[in-house]
């Protein structure tokens, strides 16, 4: 099927080239010219694992093209995805203008019918909006619109294999004609009938997930309520982490046992500096000012947003206690990246750890294996440095702020001959306490004694 994705961003990029690999024939445009510019020129602007691999063969296939001609885009594609952002206002309510602009394009220049899709997270009811603008916006002649949601479940760092292999491809629709276009679009995916990056040997069954068709309202609602769920999730286990240290305890224990009841679940349950990233933050305040919008207090979310919010202020506790003067220190801060296996540093817990350490007076050294240039331009007052040694030379004290693979295999004994001091305040809990006690480390994490 011949596939239009508007919008270049992460969500785009990897429906664009994963849809390709299925075997459809995709057009990608996006406003940004340069990064079109870069994609035609074989560059991939993100750094998201496979992605590159995947791109460049739906380009040899010939699968895949780009254009910054959002109406030729628009004309070529039978189905259009809309993959454009949707930041957060002020208010905390999601800015949908970037929707509103190709709702108006898409009414505007194309010539045929077409199936127009959220991919983008939206606040329920945005579908029935979108439907609005089509028709307000198309002349009297023009063509006919379907509207259809199908929210992504990608993860940051994961996002191909997500793709590919999903828990659940959710089809929010109008119409039965709708669903049964969607469900042959994913029909490779649910058969594993692609090449896949991760799994040379071919794909293990239990990999691919069901098609699940709905409304647009429910599928837009599902987006929502799983992220915020996972945010609730992981800000419980903070709070148990906070009741941990207080009465000696340790979180852990405690997180692991909870997470072998199958109702639980061992994810989302890892305490320390919270929840960052362009997803959970922006998306539990949408879905707090939708719910509000409808009449419904979500009192729940609003208290999982503040233990979140706190979690900076009980790491900078744990800072004062150990450090106790911050202005002069030179402080070794590991990781920048909202989490690990990605270079995006949007609402990254490190970024707000870095602003208070700076107002503090402190002399910043930081060091993260991919986030370092988008950082530079935000802080260039730090001292960046590749190998997360140099940055622990002379410090005085070491925060881990990301939980990359590279600083859990890290040697403290050398780090400690580096060290002014051998004080670690781990906002990831990382390592053994034991093990760094015995190495002679002032040791601090999250919850646990
Ligand atoms: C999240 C969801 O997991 C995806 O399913 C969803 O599609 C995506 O948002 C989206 O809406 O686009 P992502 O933001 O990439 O994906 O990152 P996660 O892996 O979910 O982590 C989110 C944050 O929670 C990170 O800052 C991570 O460090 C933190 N976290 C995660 C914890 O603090 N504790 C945990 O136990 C797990």
């Amino acid at each position: 099927m011949r596939l239009t994705v508007i919008g270049c961003g992460y969500v785009g990029l990897v429906t664009g080239a994963c849809l390709a690999a299925a075997g459809h024939e995709v057009i990608c445009t996006d406003i940004d010219e340069k990064r079109i510019g870069q994609l035609k020129a074989g560059k991939v602007p993100i750094y998201e694992e496979h992605l590159d691999e995947v791109l460049q063969r739906a380009v040899a296939d010939k699968k895949i093209s780009y254009t910054s001609n959002a109406g030729e885009a628009i004309r070529a594609g039978d189905v259009i995805f809309i993959c454009v952002g949707t930041p957060p206002k002020e208010s905390g309510e999601a800015d949908l203008s970037a929707i509103d602009h190709v709702a108006r394009q898409v009414a505007t220049e194309a010539r045929s019918p077409k199936l127009v899709v959220e991919k983008s997270t939206v606040p329920a009811l945005t579908g029935v909006q979108l439907q609005k603008a089509l028709a307000a916006y198309s002349p009297a002649s023009g063509p006919k619109f379907q509207v259809a949601s199908n929210p992504e479940f990608l993860r940051e760092g994961t996002a191909v294999g997500d793709f590919f292999h999903p828990d659940r491809i959710i089809v929010g629709v109008e119409d039965a004609a709708s669903a049964a276009r969607l469900r042959e679009i994913y029909q490779p995916i649910l058969d594993r009938k692609f090449h896949c990056p991760i799994h040379a040997g071919g794909c293990p069954k239990e990999t691919s997930g069901e098609l699940l068709v709905t409304t647009i309202n429910s599928a837009e609602l599902i987006k929502h309520a799983s992220n915020s769920f996972l945010a609730l999730k992981i800000s419980y286990a903070n709070v148990i982490s906070d009741l941990c240290e207080r009465i000696g305890a340790d979180v852990e224990e405690v997180t692991h046992a909870m997470g072998l009841d199958p109702r639980i679940g061992a994810q989302f349950l890892q305490a320390g500096l919270g929840f960052g990233g362009f997803c959970f933050p922006k998306d539990i305040q949408a879905f707090i000012h939708l719910a509000a919008s409808v009449g419904v207090d979500f009192e729940m979310l609003k208290a999982a947003e503040r233990v979140n919010k706190q979690r900076l202020e009980r790491f900078f506790e744990k800072i004062h206690r150990a450090l106790w003067v911050i202005k002069g220190k030179r402080v070794a801060v590991l990781g920048l990246a909202f989490k690990a296996n990605t270079d995006d540093i949007r609402f990254a817990p490190a970024l707000e750890v870095i602003r208070k350490l700076l107002e503090d007076g402190a002399i910043v050294h930081a060091s993260d294996p991919e986030a370092i240039a988008r950082t530079k331009p935000i802080f260039p007052q730090v001292v960046y440095h590749e190998d997360p040694y140099d940055a622990l030379k002379q410090a005085d004290a070491a925060l881990v702020c990301t939980e990359w693979q590279i600083f859990r295999k890290l040697d403290w004994e050398l780090a400690g001959q580096l060290m002014a001091r051998r004080l670690v305040i781990d906002g990831r809990n990382l390592y053994s306490p034991k093990k760094m006690q015995e190495l002679g480390f002032e040791y601090h994490s999250f919850g646990r004694v």
